[in-house]
């Protein structure tokens, strides 16, 4: 699909040509510079935009209105100061009216395997950066959608609880069996997570390269100094436009 964002006298080809699939069950990360157009695609995926050329297919369809299909994640964690963390992560099951003694007995199920044990009557302001992140990860998680789209979630976490919420998050993703589709502009972590990595180029937008990640699961960090993971983390920084000298 492509997509142009016309307005206030500027016109900004975000993205042009973009095709990929993700399979069932799949982990897909998603690296691009800042402004690649990694967050239309997933506001495209998600219906809150639609495509100028081009469609999406879910499950072998063109849906009429796709939104709702597909949980998403957005770039900001959006979590509303003044309610609690249960009812924070119940927010989109408030929305559609469900009632709030199931849905609170729905996410109390899963606040354990969250790590959010504790907290669920604490605000935000008490959580922190990682716990905020695996709340609203919890909220989209309990949307009950096959397919979560997470925009780069542990982008703004500090590099050690980055590495915790990777490892916990492909547990998650390993035990439950959902597809996840996850932006990031870290290469190490797209290439940890991924099953496949989608390289964005930039301005405008569009697919240079998928690469599989063949490395055995699961993963252990200590597969980070193996050859192999640096060989794939070279190939993208490359794509990426970053000299690999500094790297090597
Ligand atoms: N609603 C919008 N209106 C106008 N321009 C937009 C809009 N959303 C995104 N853009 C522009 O599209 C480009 C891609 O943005 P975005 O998808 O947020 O990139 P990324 O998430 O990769 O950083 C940017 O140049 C941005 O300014
Ligand atoms: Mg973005």
């Amino acid at each position: 699909m492509s997509k142009t964002f016309v307005g206030s006298g500027r016109v900004v080809h975000a993205l042009h040509d973009v095709s990929f699939q993700v399979m069932p069950g799949e982990f897909v990360t998603i690296i691009g510079a800042s402004g690649s157009g990694k967050s239309t695609l997933f506001n495209l995926c998600v219906g809150l935009l639609e495509p100028d050329e081009g469609s999406i297919i879910i499950d072998g369809n063109r849906p009429p209105s796709r939104l709702g299909m597909l949980g998403y994640m957005p770039q900001r964690d959006l979590l509303l100061p003044w309610r609690s963390v249960l009812d924070n992560v119940i927010l989109p099951q408030d929305i559609k009216g469900v009632p709030r003694k199931e849905s609170r007995q729905k996410a109390m199920d899963m606040v354990k395997r969250f790590g959010l044990e504790g907290f669920e009557h604490d605000y935000p302001s008490a959580l922190s950066g990682g716990m905020r992140q695996r709340a609203a990860l919890l909220r989209t998680w309990l949307t009950g959608c096959d397919t979560l789209l997470l925009d780069e979630p542990f982008g703004a976490l500090d590099a050690l609880t980055r590495k915790e919420l990777q490892d916990w998050l492909l547990g998650v993703w390993q035990e439950f069996g959902r597809t996840v589709v996850f932006i990031t502009h870290d290469v190490e972590e797209a290439a940890y997570l991924a099953d496949r990595v989608i390289v964005l180029g930039a301005r405008p937008g569009t697919v240079k390269r998928e690469l599989v990640v063949d490395l055995p699961r699961p993963r252990r960090l200590s597969m980070l100094a193996e050859p192999g993971f640096g060989e794939l983390v070279r190939t993208l920084l490359a794509d990426l436009g970053v000299d690999g000298s500094v790297y090597l």
